[in-house]
């Protein structure tokens, strides 16, 4: 076996070598002629020339090996549904939908934006537009209206493919109503909206526009769609995260570069192997839920499993923090993941839980999209008897920038630390505002990652290449890096610890919200004059959003029936605007923001005060008062 240390060196220094073997891992219509092109940095092209499919990688070329054994098992313990999907059904289904798509005008290069809650229907339209073509764009269905218009009018879909509700806790969630809402906020429409029907909630159908899965699958119920292929630099998708500003940004990937990334990661990182049984609980409306329940396990020939439903509800929707550890059973899954919060949730379960089902078949268990903190980790790992495997990365990265390979050299894990760099990403700690390297371990520096970035990372931001370069690239004085916007340190063997952001994104259950994008919501309010959104640490939640509010008339603030009222309004206006998800766990009234002399909000002081920390130097304050207010309001949560 190779050593960790050569695999990972051979990646940095002769990274078309590297590259090119671990391309062998996929099906290539036509073969590249050049691996890496950086001609042009930051832009990177890789493996061009070459021609692929993510499609095919994912379905046909299982059909060989492969055809019946399981390919997708959508489980939801909302309806009390479970279905498997066979490679060659799948291969059907997808073809149905591609065909379907291609009925309604979408061609090569269209986008298609997917707004649907996690049942099968959602991989298929995934994979059907990886089959013509078209560019994906997956908006996580517990965004609300105004978080979904902005999206419409950024990706200028030509067709919506979406359903009648979701469901979560119980709870039907009509996910109709919210897009016609987004559609009569956006400025561009599509040319036709695909409804998956669950018979959840009823739907008012725009004649012309609306359209019933099952009627199109009806009609291309045995149809033939050859996998397009294409040039390894086209686009597969867009997804959309947070960042500093309240515009979200369109993350977009290429084809080869993510197919040969996942393929590898699959391999090498998480290990799993073709008719083994992979979980993922993310969503697909996450970078998670694009590679590592959809993509990552059927470009390497697993089952994948796709679960509707909270950690602790059974099949029958009755209580039941045991659902996941029987779906392990049942599915003999070998690699399972999930996100350090729902580990929180079910740290409050009986332990007798763990010990009730077989899961002998589970060889490791992956967290990632917040810090895990040590209690957590411990008790799971107890619990389970298997490596827990913490893994840190992004929207932008697509795949894992700092774990443990276990698949190319045993490593231990530590308690704390998400690992080591992995192949293909040039890690670097700098100095926030020198742009000097730091080398000693221990030293807190900004994640940085020099070019090129390797295959799966992002091409660019999609529609701005000029934002890519300025957000990502030209935050460190003098050097063109790509910055994690992550705090990190390095110890003595090479382990990296992540401290947080840099930037004003927060992470509330491992979903990344962006704080000015909540207040611009709140600003929406007509009663508001100013507003903070901060993150503060939550022994549940990792972190959750808290809002200080400056109303236009002060008198308000002191009134505590007002006070009430406006926070319920807000925290409204708040869901509908961007989802439940993004609503701050608090509002408070306050007359005045601190601000330095030069009126920028001081939004690292305002974070420590809520968390009880030092505020750190305030000399350039204009007024000590407000952050006395801040303090006061914070002692009365
Ligand atoms: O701050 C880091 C945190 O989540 C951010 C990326 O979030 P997102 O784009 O949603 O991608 C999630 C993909 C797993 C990072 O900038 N983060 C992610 N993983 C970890 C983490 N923080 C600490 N430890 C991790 N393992």
């Amino acid at each position: 076996m190779t050593s960790y240390a050569d695999f990972y060196r051979q990646s940095i220094d002769q990274p078309d070598a590297f590259w090119a073997s671990q391309a062998k891992l996929i099906d290539w219509h036509r073969p590249f002629d050049r691996v890496c092109n950086y001609d042009n940095p930051p832009f990177v092209s890789w493996f061009e020339g070459g021609q692929t499919s993510l499609c095919h990688n994912a379905v046909d070329r299982h059909l060989a090996d492969r055809a019946d054994q399981a390919a997708l098992i959508a489980i939801s313990s909302e309806t009390g549904t479970e279905k498997t999907y066979t490679f060659k059904e799948l291969l059907v289904e997808v073809q149905r939908m591609a065909a379907s798509l291609k009925a309604l005008g979408v061609a090569k290069g269209d986008r298609v934006l997917i707004y649907m809650p996690m049942i099968a229907e959602a991989a298929f339209a995934m994979l059907a537009c990886a089959r013509i073509g078209a560019i994906h764009c997956v908006v996580f269905g517990g965004f609300a209206s105004g978080s979904l218009a902005s999206r419409i009018d950024d990706a200028t879909p030509k067709v919506i493919v979406s359903a009648d509700a979701g469901s979560r806790g119980g709870k039907v969630v009509a996910y109709k109503p919210l897009l016609d809402e987004a559609l009569r906020l956006s400025s561009h429409q599509p040319e036709a909206v695909l409804l998956a029907d669950r018979k959840l909630a009823p739907m008012a159908l725009v004649a012309g526009r609306d359209h019933l899965w099952t009627d199109l699958h009806e009609q291309h119920c045995d149809a033939q769609v050859p996998c397009e292929w294409l040039d390894s630099t086209a686009i597969s998708y867009t997804i959309y995260t947070s960042g500093t500003t309240g515009k979200p940004k369109g993350v977009q990937r290429d084809t080869g570069g993510y197919a040969v990334a996942l393929a590898a990661s699959m391999k090498h990182i998480f290990d799993g192997r073709a008719g083994e049984t992979y979980f993922s609980t993310s969503d697909i409306g996450w970078v998670v839920g694009h590679s590592y329940i959809v993509y990552g396990p059927l470009i390497a020939g697993m089952a994948t499993i796709m679960y509707e439903g909270l950690p602790t509800q059974g099949m029958d929707g009755r209580p039941n923090g045991g659902i996941w550890w029987s779906l392990v059973e049942k599915y003999r899954v070998t690699a399972m993941f999930s996100a350090p919060t729902a580990v929180r949730v079910l740290k409050k379960q009986d332990p007798a839980l763990l010990k009730k089902y077989d899961l002998s078949s589970l060889r490791a268990l992956f967290l990632a999209g917040e810090p895990l903190d040590e209690p957590t980790a411990r008790w799971i790992s107890e619990g389970l008897n298997v490596p827990i495997i913490d893994n840190y990365w992004q929207t932008e990265s697509g795949w894992p920038i700092l774990t443990i390979a276990n698949g190319v050299e045993k490593k231990p894990s530590k308690f704390g630390s998400p690992g080591v760099p992995m192949y293909g990403y040039n890690v670097k700690l700098l100095h926030e505002s020198t742009g000097e390297e730091l080398t000693r371990p221990g030293e807190k520096g900004v994640v940085v990652l020099e070019g090129p970035t390797p295959p799966g990372f992002m091409q660019t931001i999609w529609k701005g290449d000029d934002r890519f370069v300025e957000t990502y690239w030209k935050t460190v004085p003098g050097r063109m890096v790509y910055s994690t916007f992550d705090w990190g340190i390095r110890d003595a063997d090479g382990y990296y610890f992540i401290l947080g952001r840099t930037d004003d994104v927060i992470n509330v259950a491992g979903h990344r919200l962006g704080t000015r994008e909540i207040e611009e919501s709140i600003s929406g309010h007509p009663q508001v004059a100013e507003v903070a959104v901060v993150g503060m640490a939550d022994a549940l939640k990792g972190q959750v959003a808290m809002a200080f509010v400056v109303l236009k008339d002060a008198a308000l603030t002191q009134d505590s029936a007002a006070s009430l009222r406006l926070e319920g309004e807000i925290m409204k206006r708040v869901d509908t605007d961007l989802g439940a998800v993004a609503r701050p766990a608090r509002v408070r009234f306050v007359t005045a923001l601190p601000k330095t002399r030069s009126g920028k909000l001081l939004r690292r002081a305002i974070q420590a005060v809520c968390e009880g920390r030092d505020a750190g130097d305030l000399t350039t304050m204009d007024d000590p008062a407000a952050l006395q207010q801040i303090r006061d309001r914070v002692a009365t949560v």
